[in-house]
């Protein structure tokens, strides 16, 4: 009989229709008269219940039904008995498909998220990372959905390059050896070919300049796709290997960037309610008893725009009043996260997007400021028209600006840094050859997924990440 998914069955009311479900069993209960069994298959948070009569069973047989077990069970679709379910399967047979003994890793309720991590292979048959794993999913429908309704075009940047973004030296080299025909040094130490390309490359920590090329042909790209940063920072916001969505839109000002800054992060959350609602109650009730709230909120609310120096005057009238941070925040200074928290959770208590940074603080490619900004009443240094999109519990969420399109000035900045000019000569020609003002952002999937989730931990909203000292799986 064909396989009708849990998540189709729980929505059926063909009570007396015969039906067949596969799953793993979730929780199996035994009473002299009835067995229950609780069947999941991932398509739904929910699972399915199958009552199996005793007399209809080989007692021996469903003793071998453990938490973890995949089964195949055909039955009759009938109206529940019992409390928060419509359906429910009369069982009538069950194949075993596999077994699972008592050592199964993840059939205690209650372990920590931590013990999970060792499991990473497991831990996705939970109904917290099922759950996860599921609003992924929909959150990377939503994106797609949204550019893609913009007229934006899904573009492909590399993932091996040559160039580094932003100039921060957080790349990952990329080295080749063959395998079956090493080569050794005087030594006897293998050897590596750096040479398969011809020069240096890298595992790529942004697809923005790439993604600029694209911008400034199709008027409006976006790229998904994975991302890497050798940031030796063990935090719970960190990744060396995570996703980001990189919009790059030509004619694009830094107000109409915000605005599309907002307007994306609304709509993925207001997808996620709509699409997600079963997974969101769930995590709701175990994880996060604020979490559908702050989602609605954000839905909800309008950003705070705020000049970097406006931000630096809050957090000096603070400290005046009090306010103690560990680290200092005078103007040029960049932000700690302490002082985003702040901003974001106690003075505002809302998203905000800051703009307008010290030019020294931030990549080589944003546009320079047209006038120098005052903080309390003395003029400062030049800025730029760069946007931190900085979320309550996370940090920041989005990082963007206005590109500089002046090729004397881009020119000015790439030299003042030394930044190796050999490796640029592609990416100026967007400023040689009819150069456009134009503007993107990049923002970290994983950190939206944290918001959406509720969860506290990166590691915890990627089936298999990679931090330092932990690529397993
Ligand atoms: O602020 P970042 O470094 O900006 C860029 O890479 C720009 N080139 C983007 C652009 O304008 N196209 O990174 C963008 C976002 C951050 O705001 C953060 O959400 C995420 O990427 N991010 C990380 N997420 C997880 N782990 C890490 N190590 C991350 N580093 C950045
Ligand atoms: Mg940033």
């Amino acid at each position: 009989m064909k396989r009708t998914k849990v998540i189709d069955i729980l929505k059926s009311t063909e009570f007396g229709k015969d039906v067949c479900v596969k799953g793993w069993v979730r929780t199996h209960r035994s009473s002299k008269a009835v067995d229950f069994i609780a069947l999941n298959d991932g398509s739904t948070i929910n699972n399915v219940q199958l009552v199996c009569d005793a007399d209809k069973f080989d007692a021996e047989l469903l003793k071998q039904i453990t938490t973890g077990a995949c089964l195949c069970a055909t039955g009759k679709l009938v109206e529940s008995q019992g409390k928060g379910q419509t359906s429910e399967i009369q069982c009538e047979n069950i194949e075993i498909y596999g077994l699972c003994g008592a050592d199964y890793p993840m059939q205690k309720k209650g372990q920590t998220f931590e013990y999970m991590r060792q499991y990473a292979h497991l831990r996705l048959r939970t109904n917290t990372f099922g759950a996860i794993m599921r609003i992924r999913h929909n959150m990377a429908m939503a994106i797609h959905t949204f550019f893609h309704n913009k007229g934006y075009f899904y573009f492909h940047t590399p993932l091996i390059t040559a160039s580094d973004c932003e100039g921060a030296g957080q790349m990952f080299q990329v080295t080749t050896k063959n395998l079956y025909n090493l080569k050794k040094d005087e030594n006897g130490q293998i050897m590596y070919d750096d040479d398969f390309f011809g020069k240096q490359t890298s595992l790529t920590v942004s697809g923005q300049l790439e993604g600029e090329l694209g911008a400034t042909a199709l008027g409006g790209i976006y790229t998904f796709g994975p991302t890497f940063r050798a940031e030796n920072s063990n935090t719970p916001r960190h990744l060396a290997e995570f996703w980001m969505i990189e919009p790059e839109i030509a004619f694009m000002d830094l107000d109409e960037l915000m605005d599309l800054e907002e307007e994306f992060i609304k709509y993925c959350v207001q997808w996620a309610l709509d699409n997600c609602k079963d997974d969101l109650e769930f995590l709701n009730k175990m994880i996060d008893k604020g979490l559908l709230e702050r989602l609605q909120g954000v839905v909800n609310t309008e950003f705070v725009r705020l000049p970097y120096t406006k931000g630096i005057e809050i957090l000096q009238e603070a400290i005046k009043g009090g306010k103690k941070f560990d680290y200092p925040c005078n103007w040029g200074d960049d932000l700690a996260s302490e002082h985003e928290r702040y901003l974001v959770e106690e003075h505002f208590k809302k998203p905000v997007i800051m703009t307008n940074y010290p030019k020294e603080i931030k990549a080589f490619y944003m546009k320079i400021d047209a006038e120098k900004p005052v903080c309390m009443g003395k003029e400062m240094e030049e800025t730029v028209q760069g946007t931190d999109v900085l979320f309550p519990q996370i940090g920041e969420i989005i990082g963007g600006s206005v590109r500089e399109e002046s090729y004397d000035k881009l020119m000015g900045e790439i030299e003042r840094r030394n930044i190796p000019m050999k490796d640029m000569a592609w990416y100026l020609d967007t400023r040689k050859y009819g150069s456009c003002p134009h503007a993107g952002f990049g923002l970290g999937f994983e950190r939206l997924i944290l918001f959406v989730t509720g969860m506290q931990n990166i590691r915890d909203v990627i089936p298999f990440p990679r931090t330092p000292n932990n690529a397993e799986f």
